[in-house]
């Protein structure tokens, strides 16, 4: 449903897509996933043809985006990170708004708007100005612009950035109601837990390069099953650890970046106790002693060395 062929997207010298390459099938839930900066907007951007490449090549829904833009257009919806709505109109005149935007007036168009209305639980609020309206109102009255149409292809960019849990919660079961309906998602976030808990397959993407992409859980597997074991450590004490760690049988190295220590342990209930004491002994702060299961985000760790949410 959709097929990337290193795909390239430069803002002049910055390069915001580096070589990327990802099919997502029909009916998919696909997650793109990465910090700030990434390039999930990008990405998106060119694929609903709002940006040209600058190399390689993408179809979606069976439209090169490069040959046949407006094909592509009246088979996907976008629902932008930054909400796209009228604040002193109503939430159906919003939507009456997208619709003819999208070609459909008269009954179509009518019909289309209620039945959206009730599909993001807004019918209640259907006269009320956006301006009133929660993030939460909003995000969904946002998603619901972006069905008007009726696509095939959803491309929803952070679609629940600034809003409470509850209001999270709603919007992925509505994503995922429409994706069992057959709707075709690509849904960036830089929520770990989301894609973890929303996406079939997942791609991970860092300063415009993808780092990993598959099955989530194949993702998650090869990791492996160790903990991570990480706390604050001032670099002069490296030493002393790395002495002391010998005897702990970790998985590859003891890293150190950025003041924190990190280790792959295979005996968290033995290497534990002996971490915390011999970090009292010394004075070090255990208040950020942490202990990590296998994870995205430890995924994300290992692959970026960084965490996604700094
Ligand atoms: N219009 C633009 N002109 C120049 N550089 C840009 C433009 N848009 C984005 N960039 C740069 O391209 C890179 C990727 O940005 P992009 O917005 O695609 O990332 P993102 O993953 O969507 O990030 P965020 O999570 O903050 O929305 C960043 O380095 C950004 O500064
Ligand atoms: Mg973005």
């Amino acid at each position: 449903m959709i097929e990337i062929k290193g795909l390239v997207k430069k803002y002049g010298s910055t390069v915001a897509v580096d070589n990327i390459s990802f099919s997502v099938e029909r009916g998919e839930l696909f997650g793109l996933l990465g910090p700030n900066g990434a390039g999930k907007t990008t990405t998106i951007s060119v694929l609903s043809t709002l940006l040209p490449a600058t190399e390689g090549a993408a179809v979606v829904a069976g439209c090169d985006v490069a040959k046949d833009a407006d094909g592509v257009r009246r088979r996907i919806g976008v629902v932008p990170q930054e909400i796209a709505l009228y604040e002193d109109l109503g939430a159906r005149d919003n939507l009456n708004f997208w619709g003819r935007l999208y070609g459909l007036s008269g009954k179509d168009l009518q019909r289309r708007t209620e039945e959206m209305l009730e599909a993001v639980e807004l019918g209640e609020h259907a006269r009320q100005k956006v301006s009133s309206f929660s993030g939460g109102m909003k995000r969904r009255l946002n998603l619901a612009a972006g069905l008007m149409h009726g696509p095939e292809v959803l491309f929803l960019d952070e679609p629940t950035v600034g809003i409470d849990a509850q209001a999270r919660g709603k919007i992925l079961a509505l994503i995922r109601r429409l994706n069992e309906d057959g709707l075709t998602v690509l849904y960036t976030t830089h929520y770990l837990e989301e894609a973890e808990q929303l996406c079939d397959r997942i791609g991970v993407i860092d300063r415009g390069k993808m780092v990993a992409l598959g099955d989530k859980d194949d993702l998650i597997r090869q990791i492996g099953d160790e903990d991570t074991i990480s706390f604050l450590l001032p670099p002069e004490r490296l030493d002393e650890l790395l002495t002391l760690s010998t005897k702990w049988d970790l998985v590859g190295d003891v890293e150190h970046r950025r003041g924190c220590a990190r280790l792959r342990v295979r005996d968290t209930a033995r290497v534990l106790p002996e971490i915390q004491m011999w970090l009292a002994g010394q004075q070090l702060p255990l208040d950020h002693l942490e202990v990590h299961r296998p994870n995205l985000e430890t995924l994300y760790l290992n692959l970026t060395g960084r965490a996604l949410r700094e």
